[in-house]
């Protein structure tokens, strides 16, 4: 297991792209539309193979909307990578985690990814990742 990314949730993603990119001098990777989820994203790779994701909502009423609402701007998440993220989603409702998906989503650079109900985890949410292999 490693890490893969830690999430903050932004109001404005260009000035947090000001911040993290233009003053911080972290490498923006990619920004993107993700209309299943309502956001927009940047990553920012942190040069050990993590990155910080910045997460604007764009539609009221989602999860990301309402945490930004009741918490403000802040960490969100943090991200996981597993080798087998079915396996880890069976392990961990084993023991009585709360994985907040019955199936994992598939993102766009093919990655599956599921939550862990931030309950379950003494208040952190937590993304799982599994990378496509391209062996
Ligand atoms: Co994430």
């Amino acid at each position: 297991m490693r890490l893969d990314h830690i999430a903050i949730v932004v109001e404005d993603i260009d000035n947090a792209i000001e911040v993290y990119h233009t003053a911080m001098g972290f490498p923006l990777r990619k920004t993107e539309d993700v209309p299943a989820e309502n956001v927009t994203v940047a990553f920012l790779p942190l040069g050990d193979g993590s990155e910080i994701e910045l997460i604007q909502p764009t539609a009221p009423d989602t999860g990301v909307s309402k945490f930004l609402a009741k918490c403000g701007e802040g960490i969100h998440h943090i991200c996981l990578e597993v080798d087998d993220i079915e396996q880890a989603m069976a392990d961990y409702a084993a023991k009585g985690l709360r994985i907040i998906e019955d199936e994992p989503r598939v993102g766009s650079e093919g990655q599956k990814y599921v939550f862990v109900h931030p309950k379950s985890t003494h208040g952190v949410l937590i993304e799982l990742y599994e990378k496509p292999s391209y062996e």
